[in-house]
């Protein structure tokens, strides 16, 4: 298991509570407006509920205690009342005539600031987009507090008399609708003062939760790809750039033309600028999951052991060559070897008259003049637009000296090279 993902068996008590928690919230209020049965079934749905209530306890306190001494301290200051509180079977189990005592029940709802922060938690594990997470967060506590609103309608005895069971629901929830919405039709008005009171507040909260929601959806929908209104802003930015500087027009072309590669082939992220922000452990955690796509391409690597692997993975640095790139130029010296992960190359004489060879996906090039500490012995231009892993000197020579069968691989290589371009 990797560190810091939650295990399975966390992430179903999570579900699990969020589930019975939904359930008490919606259960609870309707038993204080409508009478209570008492059998068999709703004693046993109540033992259950308080049977996983105290089992919740002890999981947080145990959880709690694993994280540390503080976390346990912290966990016995403030989340061991709630979770004791809402333990207690107020109201069914121990009955009791007064009616005030059982709004105590009303204490299990405090378990619901569990749910936002269990969303929270599911936001991280990256299934599913955050802001569709939001959008349902928002969704359900806009639903449970309609609920609250409509079971509050029905305790001021608000609704039609000759109206029983769900029927006495649905007009409150309808009334609850009108309201929440300001849509406000008027066929359902308050009669006694406690009700238009009521009504009141219900209004008031209705035009703050429908200016609240708007908001909310506008910035979910700005957010739900910032990544792509950013690179476009970019891009403005840098083509601003391009005109105020009269760069002829088949130049800006290849320019936007990068960036939209740029964009379908990596989402324009700016590997090394999010890379350098990060410590250095995850940093490296990062570049391996990222570099390992290459390794797994380049042949010469499947045999290699581990450390090796390793040590080149955190050295490899990813750039993008256009079409027509000169990537490499006969006769300079050589500072860094590349690795082809997608597109092609070719490797042509210094008059680009010969050509040599054709590179492709999980080849590489550049390692003679390494080896041989001479000038770049060919040139090499992109054929299309290729993603290529850079290998500084340092690090090859490190790898060289450290690895003597990998070594051996490269110089046969390119021995063999050198002999088809006849040196
Ligand atoms: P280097 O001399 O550093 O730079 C040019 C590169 O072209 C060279 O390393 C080799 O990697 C590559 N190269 C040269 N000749 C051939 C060939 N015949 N086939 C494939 N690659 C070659």
């Amino acid at each position: 298991m990797h560190k810091g993902q939650m295990p399975r068996r966390k992430v179903m008590w999570e579900v699990v509570t969020v589930v019975v928690t939904i359930y008490a919230a919606i259960e609870i209020p309707l038993g204080m407006v409508f009478p209570v049965i008492r059998n068999a079934t709703v004693l046993i749905v109540e033992l259950l509920l308080t049977g996983f209530f105290a089992a919740d306890l002890v999981y947080r306190y145990r959880e709690a205690r694993a994280q540390g001494p503080e976390a346990r301290a912290r966990y016995l200051k403030s989340w061991i009342w709630i979770d004791g509180l809402a333990t207690i079977p107020f109201g069914t189990v121990i009955a009791t005539p007064f009616r005030a005592l059982r709004l105590l029940r009303l204490l299990r709802l405090v378990k619901l600031l569990r749910v936002s922060s269990a969303a929270n938690r599911l936001k991280n594990v990256q299934i599913v987009n955050p802001s569709v997470v939001r959008m349902a967060v928002l969704m359900f506590w806009i639903l449970l507090t309609a609920h609250f609103v409509a079971v509050g309608w029905i305790a001021l005895d608000a609704v039609d008399p000759a109206l029983v069971g769900s029927a006495r629901y649905l007009q409150a929830i309808y009334w609850t609708s009108t309201t929440l919405t300001t849509i406000g039709y008027g066929d359902l008005t308050p009669v006694t003062a406690p009700q238009t009171i009521y009504t009141i507040f219900i209004q008031i909260l209705g035009a703050g939760l429908y200016g609240f929601v708007i908001g909310n959806i506008a910035s979910l929908i700005a957010n739900i790809d910032v990544a792509k209104t950013q690179f476009r802003e970019k891009l403005e930015r840098i083509n601003t750039f391009l005109r105020y500087r009269s760069i002829p027009a088949d130049l800006q072309t290849r320019v936007n033309d990068y960036y939209e590669y740029l964009w379908n082939s990596i989402r324009g992220h700016e590997e090394a600028t999010i890379l350098d922000e990060l410590p250095l452990s995850l940093r490296t955690q990062i570049a391996f999951h990222i570099n390992s796509e290459i390794i797994e391409k380049v042949p010469i690597f499947q045999g290699a052991g581990e450390q090796l692997i390793r040590d080149v993975i955190l050295n490899l640095q990813a750039t993008v060559f256009l079409p027509d790139d000169y990537i490499v130029r006969k006769g300079e010296t050589g500072r860094e070897m590349y690795f082809i992960s997608r597109g092609s190359v070719r490797v042509v004489s210094g008059d680009e008259q010969t050509v040599y060879a054709t590179l492709t996906d999980g080849q590489f090039f550049g390692e003679i003049a390494l080896l041989l500490a001479t000038e770049r012995t060919a040139t090499i231009r992109a054929n299309d637009y290729c993603d290529i892993y850079r290998l500084d000197q340092d690090t090859f020579n490190r790898i060289i000296e450290r690895y003597p069968s990998f070594a051996e691989h490269i110089r046969e290589h390119a021995e063999q090279r050198r002999q088809e371009m006849g040196l």
